[in-house]
């Protein structure tokens, strides 16, 4: 049968922070759309949690890995390599957050969170990048946020993370194109997943009252953000790189 542009089917994706919120959400989706994925997180057992919710479990394979200790993320590409072969794309979900005040900010915090949000991306972008690592039309995503965006008091910290993103993908767009490799970032507004349920804003029924009405279609669900990685996968966004496409219920359009 003839596939569609929107078709993943028989692609092989690997997808960082795959054992919990959006990454578990993208695994799950692109097992839906009959892609094999490549799981990795640091967590085995929810890593294991994760290949479970998906269908045709016993394709997918899992890696744990801290992806802060960026001298091994070469050594981790190639063993996925030797494993499973090219990839058709990369979701990069792997991430921390914080709201955090300037003056409680010190540098080896700066330092872990330039680390897990910024360079482990871009590193990983740098191993599948090579050739033999990937497959013709290969597409890779990361996860900003509209706090690469907007700005929020306690948010410089996570937020300059965000905004380096943003600015990253342009230049390895331009970079990659040559190799027909595309290159974009999703900017999701709040979604309530393990790295926010318990934050104040989330957690006090009075804040988060106010924090849903600024997203016009109330807070996200973790689906919103795995079928646009879906569109962006897929050959229907063939003609989309560099960008970076805001999925936030309409918070920063006011
Ligand atoms: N949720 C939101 O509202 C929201 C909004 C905008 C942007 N985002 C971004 O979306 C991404 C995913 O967020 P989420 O809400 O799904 O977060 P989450 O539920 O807390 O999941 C974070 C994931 O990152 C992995 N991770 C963290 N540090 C790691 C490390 N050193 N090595 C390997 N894996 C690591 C965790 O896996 P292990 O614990 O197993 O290592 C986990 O799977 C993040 O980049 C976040 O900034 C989220």
């Amino acid at each position: 049968m003839e596939h569609g542009p929107f078709s993943l089917e028989g692609k092989v994706i690997l997808v960082t922070g795959a054992s919990s919120g959006i990454g578990r959400q993208c695994c799950i989706t692109l097992a839906q759309m009959g892609v094999t994925v490549i799981l990795i997180g640091r967590n085995r057992e929810r890593l294991e949690e994760t290949r479970k919710m998906m269908c045709n479990e016993d394709k997918h394979i899992y890696w744990s890995a801290d992806l802060a200790e960026i001298a091994s993320l070469s050594q981790l590409a190639k063993d996925i390599n030797d494993n499973v072969g090219p990839i058709d794309g990369l979701v990069n979900c792997a991430g921390v957050s914080t709201t955090l005040p300037l003056r409680f900010v010190e540098l080896e915090k700066v330092d872990d969170f330039l680390r897990i949000n910024v360079m482990s991306g871009y590193f990983l972008v740098k191993e599948f990048s090579r050739a033999g690592m990937f497959n013709h039309g290969a597409s890779f995503i990361f996860m900003s946020s509209i706090m690469g965006i907007v700005g929020e008091v306690g948010k410089s910290l996570y937020g300059l993370t965000k905004g380096a993103i943003i600015s990253m993908v342009k230049s390895l767009a331009c970079e990659l194109a040559a190799k027909k490799i595309r290159v974009n970032c999703i900017s999701p507004g709040v979604v309530v997943t393990p790295i926010n349920e318990n934050l104040p804003h989330i957690a006090n029924a009075d804040k988060r009252a106010v924090l849903e009405k600024k997203h016009l279609l109330g807070l996200g669900k973790t689906e919103y953000i795995a079928n646009t990685c879906v569109f962006l996968l897929s050959d229907a966004s063939c003609w989309i790189t560099g960008q970076n496409i805001i999925v936030d219920g309409g918070y920063t359009i006011q």
